[in-house]
């Protein structure tokens, strides 16, 4: 017979423990078979087999769609045009999608674009390893990920900086003053879905080899993505692969520098690029954590969760659970990899539709940065963007390094 929720006499994350080290700390005080705790949202699971647990159950459906909901917004035609992206889809629809994309996303398809990511990174580096001093964030992180989209879709080097644009406009939809800027981000995806229909329309007229030619080709079973759902998919790749991944980035090498023994290796060492992205991501992830919500009652371990309830997913703390991953709080990246995988990019039905190319651009950039940023180090003080849901990361990294490499 399972206890309701509610009826539970559950720990509460403290309202002041914003921050992922604050979290920790709350953690440590529970008892290690507490795995249910109570928070903002409604609950939270913190061990690593619930993170996974929830996740791999169908009947908790993704909330990302309705975190502008979430975050106050009512605006009718602004919250309909945020539910329709794949990380929103459930059942039924959402594997006829996963069927139709998941192949153009295969490994094969990130390993083509590794030359590219490298003349990418190394044209970052060029302009900064005279003087041996960057800010990393917008020197490197920011500009690396969209020369890569824009090359995996197929859009002309041409059009960089409008897709540039238009991408960070897109992208406030993760800001905290959100509300302030329904207009700009609804105008940025109008402007976008048009921009991407007419990509689609080149491509279905002269086939080339990107991910929107793919996309176009993809067909199972006789069934084909519409040019709507296209267009959508376009939009998930955006929204899904860039903020993400310049935060990972700097993420792993704020870490870096704190461990320059570890950075040392890295440069002597480029075979480690793989463990290196596997152990950053682990260690201090960039997407800290997900929500979800009971689609209906839903009883799990006893517990019956009422249809509607949220649920938060710990996904860096499950990261750090030592019966998962031994001596869970070092950072080495000649650990051998556990059994089980990092949860940074996520678990079951959504997990990362962009993970080969993910970890194709971190495995590129983190050991050409070591080799040409040697003895790296903070120069000054790290700002951090605002901890809690979404993407997180910093916001400013002043770093000197030895220049000339
Ligand atoms: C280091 C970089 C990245 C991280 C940490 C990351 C993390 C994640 C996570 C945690 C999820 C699942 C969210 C959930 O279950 O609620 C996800 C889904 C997704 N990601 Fe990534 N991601 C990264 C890069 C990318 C890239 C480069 C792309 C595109 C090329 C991408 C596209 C997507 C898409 C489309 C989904 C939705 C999949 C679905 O709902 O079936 N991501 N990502």
């Amino acid at each position: 017979m399972s206890t309701l929720a509610s009826e539970l006499d559950l720990p509460e994350i403290p309202l002041d423990a914003v921050t992922f080290e604050e979290r920790q700390a709350f953690r440590r005080t529970l008892a290690p078979d507490t795995w249910l705790v109570r928070n903002l949202i409604g609950y939270g699971v913190v061990h690593y087999e619930d993170a996974v647990g929830v996740l791999r159950d169908k009947r908790w459906h993704s909330a990302s769609g309705r975190i502008p909901e979430l975050m106050g917004i009512t605006r009718q035609d602004f919250l309909d045009r945020q539910r329709g992206g794949i990380l929103s889809a459930e059942g039924d629809e959402h594997v006829r999608l996963r069927r139709l994309v998941a192949p153009a996303f295969n490994p094969r398809a990130a390993d083509r674009l590794r030359p590219f990511m490298r003349e990418v990174m190394d044209g970052l580096v060029d302009p900064v390893a005279p003087a041996g001093r960057a800010d990393f964030v917008a020197d490197v992180c920011e500009p690396y990920p969209i020369p890569i989209i824009c090359e995996l879709l197929g859009a002309p080097r041409s059009d960089w900086q409008l897709f540039s644009r238009l991408a960070s406009d897109v992208l406030e939809i993760f800001s905290a003053d959100l509300p302030d800027k329904l207009d700009l981000v609804m105008a940025a995806q109008d402007e976008l879905d048009e921009y991407t229909r007419g990509l689609i329309a080149a491509r279905r007229s002269k086939p080339a080899e990107d991910l929107i030619t793919d996309l176009i080709a993809a067909e199972e079973a006789g069934d084909k993505l519409s040019t709507e759902e296209l267009v959508m998919m376009v939009n998930a790749v955006i929204v899904g692969g860039t903020d993400t991944t310049r935060n990972q980035l700097g993420c792993a090498v704020s870490l870096f520098a704190e461990h320059p023994d570890q950075w040392a290796l890295l440069a002597e060492r480029p075979e480690l690029a793989a463990r290196a992205v596997e152990e950053s991501m682990r260690f201090f992830g960039a997407v800290r954590g997900t929500v979800r919500f009971a689609s209906c009652d839903i009883e799990y371990r006893d517990v019956l969760f009422p249809k509607g309830t949220f649920i938060s997913i710990g996904l860096a703390e499950a990261n750090r659970q030592a019966s998962v991953f031994p001596d869970p709080d070092t950072f080495d990246i000649t650990k051998p990899a556990a059994e089980q995988p990092q949860l940074t990019f996520g678990s079951g039905i959504h997990y990362c539709l962009g993970a080969s190319l993910a970890r194709a651009e971190l495995q590129e950039a983190l050991p050409l940065l070591a080799r040409r940023m040697p003895n790296l180090r903070v120069d000054g003080r790290i700002t951090w963007k605002p901890d809690g849901v979404g993407i997180f990361g910093p916001a400013h990294m002043p770093i000197t390094f030895d220049a000339g490499h």
